[in-house]
């Protein structure tokens, strides 16, 4: 299709936190992963990103400051795959992405680690296609998005979302698919406890290719995560929180022990992180029903139903967290009126 659109759009998109985490690709271009995933959205925290084409002021700016240098040819790699999909000759793609203007914030503080990259690639990839003159496609979106950040692909639609492997070489049925809506499980609740501040210092990028490369354990986490996918639905759908909320940590232990596997090792676990997580068993055995899922990071989320949210938000305290943010099921990805200046 081709078109000659090149207007300003803006999309606004929640990050997601992962169930069943995706951890290492088999593709490293086309960011295809070994095994499927699954996730939920989180808000209130959300990203919004606009694309303004033929700016007077081009530039990627991210939170109020100019992109690294890394960050901005992620923005514009995605870019270049929207205007050829939208039928642009190649010479005058370099002239395009040398004046567009994209710029994004986040209503949360970074300091969560909780990488706004996923919402941001969503709404990036959502505000792109729009501004080139398409029209809403999920799936389309959701390819398109995966090519900034993998998991960014799970943050087009709300609430529960599957990221299916796929097989095809070129990447066409590796996207991620609605589970279960936002309105699904009203009582869930996912309280982010931010125990350290400080930056990661492997990235998840780099994490997940060490670990795919050095790692003994690594076969037997991708044969382990897939088969958590379908458990994973069957509790989601069934609301049952006992037996989601322990594949989550069972989840999140293994892929915390692929990489503990890696040579040389990565360790994303602070003190901190395991004071609170250490903690949940004798507070589950105490009578308070929570259980933590963690990324690539030292800071847990805990999954809990919102009657027992304020007794989790004191425990994450107690265990040492300096602060908390208490999250729902998040709506769909959706495109703005207004535009970020
Ligand atoms: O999409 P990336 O490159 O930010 O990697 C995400 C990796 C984890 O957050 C650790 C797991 C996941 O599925 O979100």
């Amino acid at each position: 299709m081709t078109t000659s659109k090149m207007g300003i759009a803006t999309a606004a998109a929640h990050p997601n936190i992962a169930l069943v985490k995706y951890w290492g690709k088999r593709d490293e271009a086309q960011l295809l992963p070994f095994q499927s995933s699954l996730s939920l959205t989180l808000a209130p925290m959300e990203v919004k990103t606009t694309v303004e084409w033929q700016s007077r002021a081009p530039g990627v700016t991210l939170h109020g400051q100019p992109a690294k240098a890394s960050e901005s040819s992620r923005v514009l790699a995605l870019l270049d795959v929207a205007l050829k999909q939208t039928g642009h000759a190649a010479s005058d793609i370099a002239a395009a992405l040398a004046n567009v203007r994209v710029t994004s914030v986040a209503n949360f503080p970074m300091a969560a680690g909780l990488a706004s990259s996923a919402a941001g690639f969503a709404a990036l990839a959502i505000a792109a296609r729009s501004s080139l003159g398409l029209g809403r496609d999920v799936v389309e979106e959701s390819r398109l998005a995966r090519l900034g950040s993998g998991s960014a692909c799970r943050s087009i639609e709300g609430g529960f979302c599957a990221w299916r492997r796929g097989s095809a070489a070129d990447g066409q049925d590796s996207y991620a698919e609605s589970v279960a809506g936002p309105t699904h499980w009203p009582e869930l609740r996912m309280l982010v406890a931010v125990v350290s501040g400080e930056e990661k210092a492997v990235k998840s990028r780099d994490g997940m290719r060490e670990t795919v490369k050095t790692s003994p354990y690594y076969p037997a986490w991708v044969e382990s995560a897939e088969a958590e996918i379908p458990r994973a639905e069957r509790f989601i759908r069934e609301r049952d929180l006992t037996s989601l909320g322990a594949l989550a940590e069972r989840n999140a232990w293994r892929m915390h022990a692929t990489s503990l596997a890696a040579d040389p090792p990565l360790c994303y676990l602070r003190p901190e992180t395991l004071a609170l997580i250490l903690s949940l068993e004798k507070a589950r055995a105490g009578g308070l029903p929570v259980w933590f899922t963690l990324d690539a990071g030292p800071n847990p989320v805990l999954l809990v139903e919102s009657k027992h949210a304020s007794e989790a938000e004191k425990l994450a305290r107690a265990a040492g967290a300096k602060e908390t943010i208490l999250c729902h099921a998040g709506n769909d990805a959706r495109l703005l009126d207004s535009h970020l200046s």
